[in-house]
């Protein structure tokens, strides 16, 4: 499943402890072309890359990047945890030692350390926090003219989201990639069953149905030497904080959504209707998050899409989806399709669509052309968020007008040790 990557060797604690601390109305998304502009002139030899958000992913995909480019180095590390900068120093320093080149001078903490790690003389930089911050990541980036690999979900909220926009759109003008982390778009099997349903294997599409439910997830407590604040035991914890993670229907279901956005051609819906609550994970140390959600989006011409994730113990579990069309149906992660002439399936051979991701991002720096997955990336994204504000309202939404939302969750400071998040959303109220 695509929120289970590649763990990378972890130290053991032991080795953990042994390691010091001293270090320092509606948004048009056009598609994006590729036009051949220049890259950075620094990238024929040496492609130096940073990580911001030293947790599991990021530091999975480090080793992913480092594979798919012999002549990658990581070169700069970033979180907001000391702590966590050292996991990923360790795992990297053991599993990729040529490859490690992170001065201490190039290592930066704090919760505004992509304004740092920017101003370092990467190529790339690798962004895998949670999706709060990405808005402002991205930003950043941009602006210091870098290559960007961006994780999923992209924001949080519309105008995060309409950030992220504008923030690709000036990559497209200055010739930068940006490759995203929904990772399934790069899976060889899954693009050839989505080929094979976009050619009419089963006919015109009429519904889809996509679902994600899956076991519950971690949760962190402070080590005897630590102590957090309200603000760092929600970050330590993002996943159950909406602010942080957008909740889980953005921030894992959006699997599950990229695929039918793919499918229906990464046009947004016109209007969705949802019901979503928390049964299970009721106490207080899981945040303001639900634990289920259900969404219904239909789109102009009366095509659907029924979605359902939930993160809930001792349950069914399933992640795949199902178009349904006029000749046949196809299961997409199943990789399997029935129509009029049989069965069709086709094994999947590797779990590459990580390595994939950045084969595609070294190749475009290195001469191949800038790609941009901005479009479907911030669509995705959007869709996941009009999903969860369909839930948590109640209402049934139209997209014309859940594009002028202006609501900014989290904190006005980040400064602000103390910050409450919402209560649990109360559909109807
Ligand atoms: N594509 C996939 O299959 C996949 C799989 C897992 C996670 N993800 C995505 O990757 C991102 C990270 O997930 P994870 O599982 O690695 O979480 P994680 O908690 O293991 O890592 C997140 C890291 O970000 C750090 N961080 C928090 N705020 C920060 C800030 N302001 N600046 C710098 N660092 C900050 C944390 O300290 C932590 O080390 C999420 O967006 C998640 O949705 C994608």
């Amino acid at each position: 499943m695509a929120d289970k990557p590649k763990q990378p060797t972890k130290p053991s604690r032991r080795k953990f402890l042994a390691t010091g601390t001293t270090a320092a109305g509606a948004v048009t998304l056009g598609t994006f072309a590729s036009p051949a502009l220049g890259f950075h002139a620094s990238v024929d030899d040496t492609l130096k890359v940073g990580l911001i958000g030293c947790g599991g992913r990021g530091t999975g995909a480090v080793q992913d990047i480092l594979e798919a480019d012999s002549r990658a180095k990581v070169t700069a590390l970033a979180d907001a945890f000391i702590d966590r900068v050292n996991i990923t120093k360790d795992i990297l320093q053991t599993d990729v030692a040529d490859k490690y080149a992170v001065a201490e001078e190039n290592i930066f903490t704090g919760i505004s350390c992509h304004e740092e790690i920017v101003k370092t003389d990467i190529d790339v930089v690798l962004l895998a926090t949670p999706p709060h911050f990405r808005p402002a990541q991205m930003e950043a980036a941009v602006r210091a003219g870098k290559h960007v690999f961006c994780e999923k979900p992209v924001a949080v909220d519309v105008p995060g989201a309409k950030r992220v926009l504008a923030a690709c759109e000036e990559a497209e003008s200055k010739g930068l990639s940006v490759v995203s982390g929904l990772c399934w778009r790069y899976d060889t099997a899954v693009n050839e069953v989505i080929d094979r349903v976009l050619g009419g294997d089963i006919g015109e599409i009429v519904s889809i149905e996509s679902n994600y439910l899956t076991g519950t997830l971690w949760h962190r407590i402070p080590k005897p030497d630590q102590v957090w604040s309200p603000l760092e035991q929600q970050l330590r914890n993002w996943l159950y904080y909406n602010w942080l993670s957008g909740d889980h229907i953005t921030e894992q279901h959006i699997h599950s959504i990229d695929k039918v956005a793919w499918l229906y051609g990464d046009t947004p819906p016109e209007s969705c209707y949802g019901v979503g609550g928390r049964l299970a994970r009721t106490e207080k140390k899981w945040g303001n998050v639900y634990d289920h959600f259900t969404t219904v989006y239909q789109w102009a011409d009366g095509r659907k899409a029924f979605c359902h994730c939930r993160q809930m113990d001792h349950c069914f579990n399933q992640t795949d989806d199902f178009a349904y069309g006029t000749e046949g149906v196809a299961g997409i992660l199943s990789r399997k399709i029935e129509n009029g002439a049989g069965t069709w399936s086709t094994k999947r051979t590797s779990n590459r669509m990580y390595v994939n991701e950045h084969i595609k991002l070294t190749q475009s720096i290195r001469g191949d052309g800038p790609i941009n997955n901005g479009h479907y990336m911030v669509n995705s994204t959007l869709m996941a968020l009009f999903g969860r504000d369909a839930a948590y309202s109640g209402k049934k939404l139209e997209w014309d007008q859940f594009m002028q939302s202006e609501v900014v969750l989290g904190p006005e400071s980040w400064a602000d040790q103390d910050y409450v998040p919402d209560p649990v959303a109360i559909p109807g109220r």
